[in-house]
């Protein structure tokens, strides 16, 4: 279809639900996404792409939130704004799935303070799991303040190169989400895809150009990480830009498989 859920940073940088757009109340209306379930649109003055608040009354990083009267009580939302994740670029730039949804078990390396991952956890919802990644401490000290508010959250401070050391707390996921900008991102990768990964499950990639080679253009940095992945049992989907949330990043989508 071509509406691709509305570009809601439209406004320039922290666009997204800016300015009182969203006051909540009757006027408000929220469609879900057209393809990816758990997500949501919100319309207004200016849409904005938002995700089901798992524990209303709260926001986690200063976002608006958004509340709807439905026959059965209020549903509230948070606005999800893709100058601060990258997945929620991905979505904005029309990627076609991201494997992420209601009941999805999912591990999440580079989980920073946990922006990115409380959505995550909105989507996955209270049947899903969110296992987030993360070695620094001190964006880790954030990402157990999260955790501790969202039951649905596993916060890991370890090192996404050792998945050996959080085995013990892991179970089998669906689909692994990375953000850890880091040149040898492939491999840390396809190492936790070899241990907590289904076969038939899927990864999604975040890639920063100039992480992994700043000489090099952008496009075939991304062709070259696809080939490292490729190398290492993950069949390449699709593969989205995130213009213009940010300059020369992709996300790349794959499946593992045997
Ligand atoms: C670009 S930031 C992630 C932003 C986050 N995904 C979001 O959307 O809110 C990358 C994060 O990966 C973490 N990181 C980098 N290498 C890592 C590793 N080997 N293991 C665990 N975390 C790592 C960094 O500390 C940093 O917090």
């Amino acid at each position: 279809g071509g509406d691709r859920g509305g570009r809601g940073g439209r406004g320039g940088r922290g666009g997204a639900g800016g300015r009182g757009g969203f006051r909540g109340g009757k006027k408000a209306i929220v469609e879900p996404h057209q393809r990816l379930e758990g997500v949501f649109i919100a319309r207004g003055k200016e849409d904005a792409l938002v995700t089901k608040n798992l524990v209303p009354g709260e926001s986690v990083y200063g976002e608006k939130r958004v509340s709807i009267d439905e026959e059965n009580g209020k549903i509230e939302y948070r606005i999800w704004n893709p100058f601060r994740s990258k997945l929620g670029a991905a979505i904005l730039g029309g990627v076609e799935d991201i494997h992420i949804t209601p009941g999805s078990k999912v591990l999440y390396l580079g989980a920073a303070s946990g922006t990115t991952v409380s959505h995550v956890s909105d989507i996955v919802g209270p049947e899903g799991r969110v296992y987030a990644v993360e070695f620094s401490h001190r964006s880790g000290r954030d990402l157990l303040g999260v955790a501790q508010k969202r039951p649905n959250i596993v916060p890991i401070i370890e090192d996404a190169r050792h998945p050996h050391k959080y085995r013990m707390v892991m179970s089998m996921v669906d689909t692994i989400f990375a953000d850890v900008a880091q040149p040898d991102q492939a491999r840390i990768v396809t190492l936790n895809a070899q241990h907590f990964l289904k076969v038939g499950g899927h990864v999604v990639i975040s890639i920063k150009a100039n992480c992994i080679d700043s000489t090099a253009p952008a496009e075939a940095v991304f062709a070259q990480e696809v080939k490292k992945l490729q190398l290492d049992k993950v069949k390449p989907l699709e593969q989205v830009t995130l213009e213009p949330y940010e300059r020369d990043h992709a996300v790349v989508v794959g499946i593992f498989r045997n």
